[in-house]
């Protein structure tokens, strides 16, 4: 039997909700699984939650609350985010599964048993964030070289997994598969990477200082390392080793899609492990750019500044897909902007297709009663149209065959303009103002037969909307042979079709802006609306004295602000110039978060954030009554 069309995300850490960077890749890789499933191949989707590890710990301790428990609160949060951005996965894994963590310690037996997993002492700087130990070599002025932040040294006993053993056999594969990894600059790395000796993995972590993780089945003082356990989901899920049958079926992978942080566990760590275990590697691992917020990487604090929920209620879920797919090339980064997305909504949804739709329910309303009518002979021009609908088609096809999910949108967007310019030209209005009835039959036909096609093409990226276009034309939800879907002349003359309200309403770009960047009506995150005082708890409030300030270079809202914390100096991004100069904030004693993740804001590392309030346009910062000293706990 032929085997399904296999395709993954990453399973997400809970230590948080969410952000449109974990949502952009779990919405690409459910368009793609659509695409591929109305083109009537059977589909295995998988997505899920990695719930072990350090992070996880540490973000349920500071809720005081069990690993467990924290994990089963987030992963209903995770469920309903995707469930909100209509993604449709087949399987949904956490890493803290009965039948994951077991098929996980067979995987370690395995390995031990075979030898390639042993005993060692290990030395090394451990990045407590990253949960990575580095070699002296590897580290950056002392810092981790990943996060640059600060790595403790330590000796442990661990075990180790004999990664350097099948090095040889990794750079062969990947230079005899070109599409194992792509895009080929990510292959270009791994391949440079992968010049240096690879030193063998550790894959355990001792109790006393993690006890959250799986066991290790030979030894029950560690758990195994969060990755080792993360990693194998990819064949858990699909039935290894209990169901061979089924795994027999699924695997490999055809893609496993990800962002450019995780490639080097991918593409090195994975396929070796696979190998080990005597199992296939998959087909191809696809690294795709990051969303960036100014210069920064979109991650959980920042992530913060787009809550999903809020944008699906601004501008709908189909019209937040769409954008997302549309508007980033898959393997770049791009740029995050309220404008560019209410742009890219207005343009291509509510002028383009929404206007489309609108035009031609309209005509066939006032002029055949709603009624698709029966077509003449197509002359030129509908030969002309029916060509470029088919040949939209076929570029959505390729396009996301070979994994440009932008550009397949692109070759969609470019049947509506096609319609829109037959519209033009044929002009229906003057068509039926002069009675040429049999005329605007036939334009009519040609124009709805045109919108249907283009139903079916957005329909993996906007499956309510293309559902909804289709109900107006009277047809079913879209059918899964894209091929039968293709001959020209599908509609039925006679049936009934209905005008509706407007597809994608105009975004009035003041009042959207306005209302994304009013946080105090902000929906509440679907976990809770009141936070528990260990949630408060892990905000870190400091006071901090200001000793420099001066204008940022190039960037006339923000102020350099050196801060002194007590024990250490540091330098925020506060843009607050329109409110105060800098010779005004110097002595200031003012409330620092310090314990935010470093950001780069043009160009400007922040580490911290100033407090301040805001109302009616102005600005104030947060300062104490009385004297205190810089370094004082703010409870
Ligand atoms: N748990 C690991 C993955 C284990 S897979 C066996 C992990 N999780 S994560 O929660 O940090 O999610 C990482 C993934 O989220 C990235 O690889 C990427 O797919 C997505 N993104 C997170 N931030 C992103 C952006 N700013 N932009 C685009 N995608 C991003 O790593």
């Amino acid at each position: 039997m032929h085997k399904p069309f296999y395709i993954t995300t990453p399973i997400y850490y809970v230590n948080d909700n969410p952000h449109v960077g974990h949502a952009y890749t779990t919405v690409v890789v459910d368009a793609i699984a659509r695409y591929h499933r109305i083109a009537g191949e059977e589909v295995f989707f998988l997505t899920g939650t990695d719930e072990h590890g350090q992070k996880v710990a540490e973000a349920a301790a500071a809720s005081g609350i069990s690993p467990k428990e924290h994990c089963d609160r987030f992963v209903q949060n995770f469920k309903k985010f995707w469930d909100d951005l209509g993604i449709e996965y087949d399987h949904f894994i956490r890493s803290t599964d009965g039948y994951h963590e077991k098929a996980v310690k067979r995987a370690l037996l395995i390995l031990h048993e075979m030898g390639d997993i042993y005993q060692d002492e290990y030395k090394g700087w451990y990045c407590t964030p990253c949960e990575r130990f580095w070699t002296k070599k590897d580290l950056v002025e002392g810092s981790c070289p990943d996060c640059g932040r600060p790595t403790k040294e330590l000796t442990e006993k661990n075990y180790f997994f004999r990664m350097s053993k099948y090095q040889d056999w990794l750079v062969d594969h990947i230079e005899k598969n070109p599409e194992f990894i792509q895009p080929e600059s990510r292959r270009n790395e791994i391949l440079g990477f992968l010049k240096r000796k690879l030193n063998d993995l550790c894959i355990s972590r001792p109790k006393e200082r993690l006890s959250w993780g799986i066991e290790l089945p030979f030894d029950k003082d560690f758990v195994c390392y969060v990755w080792f356990d993360a990693l194998l989901n990819y064949i858990t899920a699909p039935g290894w080793p209990e169901h061979p049958a089924r795994f027999e079926h699924t695997w490999p992978a055809d893609y496993h899609v990800i962002g450019k942080d995780i490639v080097t566990t991918h593409a090195v760590y994975w396929p070796i492990m696979l190998k080990a275990l005597g199992i296939d590697p998959p087909k191809s691992i696809y690294s795709h750019g990051w969303w960036m917020i100014e210069e920064a990487k979109m991650g959980k604090s920042l992530g913060n500044a787009v809550p999903i929920p809020k944008l699906i209620d601004l501008v709908g879920r189909d019209a937040l897909r769409y954008f997302l797919i549309r508007e980033k090339v898959f393997p770049l980064d791009a740029k995050f902007s309220f404008e560019a997305m209410i742009g890219r909504i207005n343009s291509d949804l509510a002028n383009d297709l929404g206007n489309l739709t609108s035009r031609i329910l309209k005509l066939l309303s006032s002029n055949f009663r709603g009624l698709i009518p029966e077509p003449e002979d197509a002359t030129e021009i509908e030969l002309k149209l029916r060509d470029v609908a088919l040949d939209s088609a076929e570029k959505v096809r390729k396009e996301v065959w070979n994994m440009r999910p932008s550009k397949a949108l692109e070759a969609a967007c470019e049947l509506v303009r096609e319609t829109n310019r037959y519209l033009e030209k044929t002009s229906p209005w003057s068509l039926a103002k002069e009675e040429k009835f049999e005329r605007l039959e036939t334009v009519l036909y040609n124009a709805a037969e045109a919108l249907r096609v283009a139903s079916i093409l957005f329909w993996p990226a906007m499956p309510d909307a293309c559902d909804e276009i289709r109900s107006r034309l009277g047809i079913g939800k879209v059918p899964v042979r894209l091929d039968d879907a293709f001959e020209w002349g599908e509609l039925k003359p006679e049936t009934q079709t209905r005008v509706g309200e407007p597809l994608f309403p105009r975004l009035d770009e003041k009042k959207v802006l306005a209302e994304l960047r009013d946080k105090d009506k902000s929906r509440p995150s679907p976990v809770e609306d009141l936070i528990n005082i260990n949630d408060f708890a892990k905000v870190k409030l400091v006071l901090g004295k200001i000793v420099r300030c001066r204008p940022a270079p190039d960037a006339d809202k923000l102020l350099l602000i050196e801060v002194d914390l007590g024990e250490e100096k540091r330098q925020l991004v506060a843009g607050i110039a329109k409110w105060y100069s800098p010779e005004e904030l110097i002595g200031k004693t003012i409330v620092v978060v310090t314990n935010l993740e470093p950001v780069k804001i043009r160009g400007n590392e922040s580490r911290g954030m100033l407090l301040a309030a805001e109302a009616g346009g102005q600005v104030r910062i947060l300062t104490v009554e009385g004297e205190l000293p810089p370094g004082a706990k703010v409870r």
